[in-house]
């Protein structure tokens, strides 16, 4: 039997609380840019739990509430006495402030928006802004306030309307901001973060994506032994770089199983199987579009829609894994952002991706293997650059586990699926040609129908919508600004080349409070 060696040192880490602002994956995505790993968890965490991970800083962020309401989530204030330095901001800043024994009150006018701070004179002394001088642009936005400060601090900074807009106790590592320094309009709000880091927590910067992808090989291959892998692989950024690292990990355990459930993009289950199939992994094309499509019959909400489809991925992959035999692992290119987004018991469950909420509870292995769970997305691109994977496949558009069934408003059939494959072909085709800097971009089919004319009769058929959005994360995005020329060319090519549909529309919402995806 192969024997592997056991990393066990893990990477410094700094614990982001959550008290429900809308920025802690982006606090969690500034601090891993400096080479310090992040790791999300909710503001009212116990103690005990939040010291487990040994963190060298905590971080608590922004939220809605004010510290004074009853139900407002609260930290246990013992946590500023265990010595790990804290950032507090905006909503966090509050909470330390009041925890501490200072004051907080409500501003007579909320203060959103960029503006000027000023450095007090003990600002010149602190760690947190070791390298800034002159007055600082800073986002505000918030409705309380902190009017005392506790015991031991000093002010570092104020604006006009802001008495405290930063304070700190340096002695005991407490330090607050009531600005946001994770977002670009605090222009200099990184620098901050940087050197809360390594000014104040001590960090070494240890955190890389070569260090990432050998300690996932070496706990992939502790975990795994000499059992046998099955990977879903769908043809993604996500699925595939994770196929690139456990080939890496356990070569000759791993088998791919390509699942065609019948709602991919137009000649795409070829285009898969032509680019993994040559590969030196164990590829395996499963046609099970019948099985999906039927399941789906009758089935217009997007939940039970995801829900039946992780279901019915995973009774094909142990369907599968019989067939090959000592398959004791089910792997999934999951990432961090699909198990934020899930939700927990704490957080509100947007949508249940496929491959985690979406998952039966018993899913009949042993384990699931699923080393990309803790990166963002462009993490995860980074990983498969330096695994040697064509640059074409690690910026390809996110497509979704569930495909084609979740772009199709309400009960999914085989014929509304070709129809929104040879429109969603010519979207993709025309705002990829018009090289416009949409990051996603795609075809949805309403279940609207409408009467239009087409030549001398009435037409009443579908409504088609087209996505495009510019985003870096996927967990927020605009709508992109396409040119009313490009917009007129897909409307005239659809509604002409395209049966079944009579009207075209441009959807011009953002994320929030849209989403990208319609279900
Ligand atoms: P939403 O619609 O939540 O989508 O704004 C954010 C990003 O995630 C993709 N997405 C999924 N990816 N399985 C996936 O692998 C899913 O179930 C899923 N749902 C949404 C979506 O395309 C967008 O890029």
């Amino acid at each position: 039997m192969r024997k592997y060696r056991v990393i066990v040192m893990a990477n410094q880490t700094v614990l982001v609380l959550d008290f429900g602002g809308q920025y802690k994956e982006l606090i969690a995505r500034r601090v891993r840019e400096c080479n310090v790993h992040s790791h999300i968890l909710s503001g009212d965490t116990p103690l005990e739990t939040i010291q487990s991970y040994q963190p060298i800083g905590l971080i608590l962020t922004g939220g809605p509430n004010s510290v004074y309401d009853a139900s407002s989530p609260k930290c246990a204030p013992e946590l500023f006495s265990l010595g790990v330095p804290v950032l507090g901001i905006c909503y966090g800043a509050q909470l330390l402030c009041h925890l501490c024994g200072g004051k907080v009150k409500s501003c007579e006018v909320s203060e959103y928006g960029v503006t000027e701070a000023e450095f007090t004179k003990f600002a010149a002394e602190s760690p947190l802004f070791e390298g800034l001088e002159g007055a600082q642009e800073v986002l505000m936005s918030h409705t309380d306030y902190i009017s005392d400060l506790p015991d031991g601090f000093v002010r570092t900074m104020s604006t006009n309307h802001c008495p405290t807009a930063a304070m700190e106790n340096r002695s005991r590592k407490l330090y607050a901001v009531q600005f946001h320094p994770e977002v670009v309009h605090t222009h200099r709000g990184i620098e901050m973060i940087h050197n809360f880091l390594y000014g104040v927590c001590g960090a070494v910067g240890d955190y890389s994506m070569d260090d990432y992808i050998e300690r996932q090989i070496e706990a992939v291959r502790a975990r795994v032994g000499d059992d046998q892998v099955i990977l879903g692989l769908s043809g993604g950024v996500d699925s595939s770089v994770c196929a690139a690292l456990l080939s890496k990990a356990v070569p000759g355990q791993l088998t791919c199983i390509y699942v065609d459930h019948g709602f991919m993009r137009k000649h795409e289950s070829e285009e898969i199987e032509h680019a993994f199939a040559g590969q030196d992994i164990r590829f395996v094309r499963v046609d099970a579009s019948d099985l999906f499509i039927n399941a789906l019959a009758g089935v217009a909400d997007p939940e039970t829609k995801r829900k039946t489809i992780g279901r019915l991925f995973v009774e094909v992959f142990r369907q599968e894994a019989a067939k090959i035999g000592r398959v004791e692992y089910l792997a999934q290119g999951t990432i961090y952002p699909d198990v934020i987004e899930s939700g927990n018991d704490k957080a509100a469950t947007i949508k249940s991706h496929h491959n985690v909420g979406g998952l039966p509870d018993e899913i009949g292995f042993k384990g699931v293997v699923e080393p990309l769970r803790g990166l963002f997305k462009d993490e995860v691109r980074e990983v498969g650059r330096k695994l040697g994977l064509p640059d074409a496949l690690v910026n390809r558009q996110p497509f979704p586990g569930p495909g084609l069934a979740i772009r199709i408003i309400g009960e999914v059939t085989r014929g509304k699926l070709a129809i929104l494959r040879d429109a969603d072909a010519i979207v993709r085709e025309e705002i990829g040609n018009a090289d416009c800097g949409a990051d996603q971009y795609f075809a949805v089919l309403t279940d609207l129908r409408s009467v239009g004319v087409m030549g001398d009769f009435r037409t009443y058929d579908y409504t088609l919508a087209i996505r495009a959005v510019i985003t870096g994360d996927f967990m927020t995005a605009e709508y992109a600004r396409l040119p009313h020329e490009l917009l007129s060319k897909m409307s005239r090519r659809i509604t002409n080349e395209v049966d079944h549909i009579n009207r075209v529309v441009y959807d011009i919402t953002d994320k929030p409070p849209a989403t990208i995806e319609y279900e």
